[in-house]
């Protein structure tokens, strides 16, 4: 197995298993590697190699800029280790997992329609499931290549349940796969938990979960750690969610079903393509829009949580940092690539 050793400094792991990325053996050996996505479309994980030989798995990933392919750069999230390696790549115990990765089978349980393009996908794993709450999983499904990435929607079980709000991406590779032809019993191999957006129980705020489209699965997480954690009692919650359309609209039931939602907590929808007779007398326009007609002003008093489309993740974030004040700190985000 091929070691992989951190310039200038005293750490180094072994890259184990078949499909292991540098990134991922690093994070399994409780290295605090920088990453974000795992995905290819970040670039945090960029290192430069030193000495040995890589595997690029995706060479034209867009988390490499032109610049980055010039120099010689490369993404740890898509290279895997050929021979004993050096490479400079940074780390903080900030990237450091709380709760080891682990790559395991699970097999489906069972599959829920929630909106014409978002369908509820319950796994099981042969042991308690272990992630917190906004953390996510990559997902490889027989013969469609590489694993992508999805956030869990429930909370750590004994049961060893892994439960995943998946949109249908049209002509998707992974997704089109999942939706024709994944049924009960049908196995996948599960990898996490990984990312760093998850529930700050320490943070004395109340909460705020903003999300667009699927990114309604890593805050729903949040919001049931956060209505179910009696430490966090005090605690409010604020809840936005935008969809394109009335159909897009899910995820008030599940909220509604939690512990104090109605003392504790409010829900907000908006759309942002309106057609005529289409039924919907709620909020029009970008979630963050709607966000900071609701809540602008009072924004620096909350923790802040956001997932979807790297779009929105950009708006919502300019808006929160930039036009509102709220520190960096306090604000936590998944972008979908
Ligand atoms: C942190 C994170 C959490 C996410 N959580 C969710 C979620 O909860 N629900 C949800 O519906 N979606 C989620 N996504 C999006 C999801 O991972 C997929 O991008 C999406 O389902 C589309 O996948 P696809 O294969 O159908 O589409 P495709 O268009 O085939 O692939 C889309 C993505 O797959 C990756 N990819 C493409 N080609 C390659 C390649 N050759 N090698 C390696 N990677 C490649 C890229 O990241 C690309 O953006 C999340 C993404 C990230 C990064
Ligand atoms: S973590 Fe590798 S590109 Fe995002």
């Amino acid at each position: 197995m091929p070691i992989v050793h951190i310039h200038d400094s005293d750490l180094s792991f072994e890259q184990r298993g078949e499909h292991d990325t540098i990134l991922r053996a690093g994070l399994a050996a409780g290295l605090g590697l920088s990453y974000e996505c795992n995905s290819g479309g970040c670039g945090s994980c960029k290192f430069e190699l030193i000495e040995g030989e890589v595997e690029e798995l995706w060479p034209e990933a867009p988390g490499l800029s032109a610049r980055d392919i010039k120099k010689g750069r490369k993404l740890a999230c898509q290279c895997r280790a050929r021979s004993d390696l050096v490479i400079a790549m940074r780390t903080d115990d900030s990237f450091r997992p709380a709760i080891l990765p682990g790559r395991f089978l699970a097999s489906l349980e069972s599959r829920r329609e929630l909106t014409p393009d978002i369908t509820e996908f319950r796994f099981r794993g042969p042991a308690p499931a272990r992630f917190l709450p906004g953390q996510y999983a990559m997902l490889r499904l027989e013969g469609t290549g590489a694993p992508r990435a999805y956030s869990m929607s429930n909370l750590a079980n004994a049961e060893g349940v892994w439960e995943f709000w998946i949109r249908r991406k049209p002509r998707g590779q992974v997704t089109e796969s999942l939706f024709a032809t994944l049924q009960p019993g049908a196995r996948v191999v599960l990898d996490g938990p990984y990312g760093l957006a998850f529930l700050q129980t320490e943070a004395p705020r109340d909460v705020l979960c903003i999300a667009g489209g699927s990114g309604i699965s890593p805050v729903l997480s949040i919001a049931r750690g956060l209505l179910s954690d009696p430490a966090m009692a005090e605690r409010k919650l604020h809840f936005f969610f935008g969809g394109r359309t009335p159909a897009d609209i899910c995820g008030l039931a599940e909220l509604q079903a939690l512990p104090g939602f109605a003392e504790r907590a409010s829900f907000h929808a908006a759309i942002s393509e309106p057609r005529e007779g289409d039924g919907w007398d709620g909020a029009v326009g970008f979630i963050h829009e709607i966000l900071a007609k609701v809540l602008g002003g009072t924004l620096r008093d909350f923790e802040c949580y956001l997932a979807g489309p790297p779009p929105m993740v950009q708006a919502t974030t300019r808006m929160l940092l930039l036009e509102q004040g709220v520190p960096a700190e306090q604000v936590h985000f998944d972008r979908f690539f």
